[in-house]
């Protein structure tokens, strides 16, 4: 019931004064976060209670399949905010193991709009198409898919002007790859982070 969550609201809202009185007037006047999240739209996935953070520590950006697509003003918008004005020092792109869009870009089926969105998930494949083709079809195949989903869209991160240009001024800025395990809960770093333009160029190949 809908009524049930304005009730919830209530209570939360409550033990949270309880706790600490200034709590809400505090994040009222203003945020700094040091993290911006990039994640899917996913419901078992999240962000801030993943990580344990409060209201006003995680920037957070959520689509389907946890993409970061150079054209896309949304998802540049909350990019160049986090950069310019919050100066967060983290980007976390954080896929999650058994994403239905990562399977909805990959199972030959039409899904309507979505199969357009879902895109660069089939180029991330046929670039991959060997390396995938070799593993069980099924989980191993999509888990292994969802990880060089997120590799791409860190990349996609780091290779922004908005990024590129903060790393030029010498603003410290990381960008992380993660999984996270719908069956567990954990998270996995895929050990892909990049934290200045030497860790671009070494990532895309160029000296
Ligand atoms: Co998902």
């Amino acid at each position: 019931m809908v009524k049930d969550l304005i009730e919830n609201n209530r209570a939360w809202s409550l033990a949270k004064t309880e706790v600490d009185p200034n709590f809400f007037k505090r994040l009222a006047a203003q945020q700094s976060p040091e993290f911006l999240w990039i994640g899917c739209s996913d419901s078992r996935v999240p962000a801030n209670e993943i990580v344990g953070l409060d209201p006003g520590e995680l920037f957070v950006h959520r689509n389907v399949a946890n993409l970061a697509p150079p054209q896309d003003a949304n998802y540049l918008s909350v990019l160049q905010y986090a950069v310019e004005v919050l100066k967060v020092k983290h980007i976390m792109v954080v896929g999650h193991y058994g994403c239905g869009g990562v399977q909805a870009a990959v199972d030959g089926q039409r899904h309507g709009l979505i199969d357009h969105w879902l895109h660069p998930i089939r180029e991330v494949f046929d670039e991959n198409r060997k390396e995938l083709e070799g593993l069980e079809d099924g989980a191993p195949r999509m888990d292994r898919l969802c990880e060089l989903n997120v590799m791409r869209q860190v990349r996609n991160v780091a290779s922004d002007v908005f990024v590129q240009d903060a790393w030029l001024r010498d603003q410290k800025i990381a960008v992380h790859g993660w999984v996270y395990s719908l069956k567990n809960g954990l998270i996995t770093d895929l050990g892909a982070t990049v934290r200045c333009l030497d860790d671009y160029k070494l990532m895309v190949g160029r000296s």
